[in-house]
């Protein structure tokens, strides 16, 4: 239990809805967190998908008429096509309804049940028929009563399955102690330290159970077929069912990747509101109570929220959720995914700010910054002809422009390994900025008019040194704006050589005599209709 290859999985999406700005940011981080790994000639592994079970899956379900699993089908198709469309390139794919996942799930229950760390108790309390839950203190209004949303509410008694979770916070709190490495960011890991210290082990046992009569859509209890199992048995185990785990003997055995090379998990990649308890607390409890020893346990890494451009939280009743499918759509999924990564800090909360989408992301940066440089010399050096690699010419600003270079990869490949994916952006910024500053002292188009063999020579090596600088561009910006980078290598005729890793880049990719290919705009200009 090594980690040795790269295992990355993100929280898998509820189905009862479409995929909204921060599903795609989500997937897009942990894409380019893969993406940036493999080019570090690391084995990955990226796991995500759909969770797909549940009461409002069963309720939208109802409400259309239709069968469960088709209404999941239709939502799971745009989750799909999202990924598709954005250049999310997972190697598994977790969907709850999967009979793979199905018989982990009931396995697992099987064995807790088998220990005892399951238990069938009967609870009382108020109970409203209308949104099909129970109703706690905190659903009263001031005056003390249900509110007419609630419908009619009334006092039932219901037997369900707990998990003996409360016998395990002692050593939740010990294992999070000792383990500073187990929940990114720091903060997050004292706010769960500190929430862990609050609770009674008493009162902490998890319902993890509910009657079919009132929910179908679910995975059957194995040892008591009147019950599905809800929520988190059923989706957090979706990270241990499709790496491979108890597949031995299964008709899909040969399907899955090898539980033993792939666990435990490098990171599991969720956002903020599902840290505390879910992922923070009933996992690393369910994987302990199934036996799973300290070192077998994953890593976390807790992203913040997109949230809208007052700060406040997206909601549909708001109006204000963003369809990425829409805005890859215009900006191209690679303007999207810059944006998605160049605007938040990971770990921090940010604020979806479409006028900096076009502005900044990608009218400044991308088209001005990265496009532009590319467009300032590619048409002339093709007019050209061969690259000159040892011309002879190297003055003081040559030399800066080499070194920017150099400075940035480092501290390029040691964010993006901390996952401060807008820190790398920042790396890679600094050397657009260096170089379109080299473009303008160095002035090619002069120099192209000029015969002195000086000058000639001196344009030799200002397009060969533009040359080098795009071809680590393309690189650098690989895993985060993967299309425009390799459509930047296809204009340079330059491909990265198979087996090719951050190691291999160096200054001098191109030989003497390689000619670069047609220029062409990485980024067409954006109108946007104003409303
Ligand atoms: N199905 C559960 C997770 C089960 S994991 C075993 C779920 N689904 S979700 O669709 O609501 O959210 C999926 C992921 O998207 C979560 O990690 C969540 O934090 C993330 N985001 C949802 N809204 C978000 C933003 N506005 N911004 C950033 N990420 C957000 O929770």
């Amino acid at each position: 239990m090594a980690r040795k290859p790269f295992y990355i999985t993100t929280a898998i999406d509820y189905t009862n809805g479409a995929p909204h700005i921060g599903h795609a940011y989500e997937k897009v981080l942990a894409d380019v967190i893969a993406r940036h790994r493999r080019l570090e000639g690391e084995e990955v592994f990226f796991l995500t998908g759909v969770d797909q079970h549940g009461q409002k899956v069963q309720k939208s379900a109802a409400a259309e008429g239709v069968h469960p699993g088709t209404y999941v089908t239709r939502i799971t198709k745009k989750f799909l096509a999202l990924w598709e469309q954005l250049g999310v390139r997972y190697d598994g794919w977790a969907a709850t309804t999967d009979e793979k996942h199905i018989h982990v799930v009931q396995h697992l229950l099987q064995d807790l049940h088998d220990k005892g760390q399951l238990y069938k108790a009967a609870h009382k309390g108020f109970y409203s028929v209308r949104q099909e839950q129970f109703l706690t203190d905190k659903e009263r209004n001031a005056d003390g009563e249900f509110g007419p949303e609630w419908g009619e509410v009334s006092e039932i008694e219901e037997e369900n399955w707990y998990f003996r979770l409360g016998e395990h916070i002692a050593w939740l709190i010990e294992f999070i102690e000792s383990h500073d490495d187990f929940i990114f960011p720091e903060f997050r890991r004292n706010d769960v330290l500190n929430a862990l210290r609050e609770i009674d082990p008493a009162e902490a046992d998890l319902c993890i159970s509910r009657p079919k009569e009132r929910l179908t859509w679910g995975i059957e209890i194995p040892f008591d077929p009147g019950f599905v199992t809800y929520v988190w048995f059923d989706a957090l185990t979706n990270y241990i069912s499709f790496a491979g785990y108890l597949k031995e003997g299964t008709a899909w055995a040969a399907e899955l990747p090898d539980f033993e090379q792939l666990w435990p998990c490098d990171a599991h990649i969720i956002g903020k509101d599902i840290l505390r308890p879910a992922h923070a607390v009933y996992w690393p409890i369910m994987l302990h109570a199934a036996g799973f020893p300290d070192k077998a346990m994953p890593r976390l890494l807790v992203h913040g929220w997109w949230n809208d451009k007052k700060g406040e939280k997206q909601s549909k009743s708001l109006g204000n959720v963003v369809d990425p499918a829409e805005l890859a759509e215009i900006f191209g999924a690679d303007g999207l995914r810059y944006y998605l990564m160049r605007d938040i800090a990971t770990g921090q909360d940010a604020n979806f700010d479409q006028d900096r989408l076009l502005q900044t992301a990608y009218n400044k940066e991308l088209a001005g910054g990265l496009g532009n440089l590319a467009n300032r010399f590619l048409g002339m050096a093709k007019r050209r002809g061969a690259l000159v690699a040892d011309a002879s010419h190297d003055c003081e600003r040559c030399q800066r422009l080499r070194k920017a270079v150099a400075d940035a990869i480092p501290a390029y490949r040691q964010h993006m390994r901390g996952y401060m994916v807008h820190h790398a952006i920042d790396a890679i910024l600094q050397v657009i900025t260096a170089a379109n500053a080299y473009v303008d002292a160095m002035e090619p188009w002069v120099l192209n008019k000029s015969e002195n063999p000086v000058d000639q020579d001196k344009l030799d090596a200002v397009l060969y040194n533009l040359s080098e600088v795009t071809v680590a561009l393309s690189v650098l910006f690989e895993p985060i704006i993967p299309t425009a980078a390799a459509r930047l290598r296809g204009q340079l005729r330059w491909e990265m050589p198979p087996g090719f890793t951050l190691n291999d880049l160096h200054w001098g990719m191109l030989p003497t005599g390689h000619e670069v290919g047609k220029a062409k705009p990485l980024f067409p200009r954006v109108e946007i209709e104003e409303e």
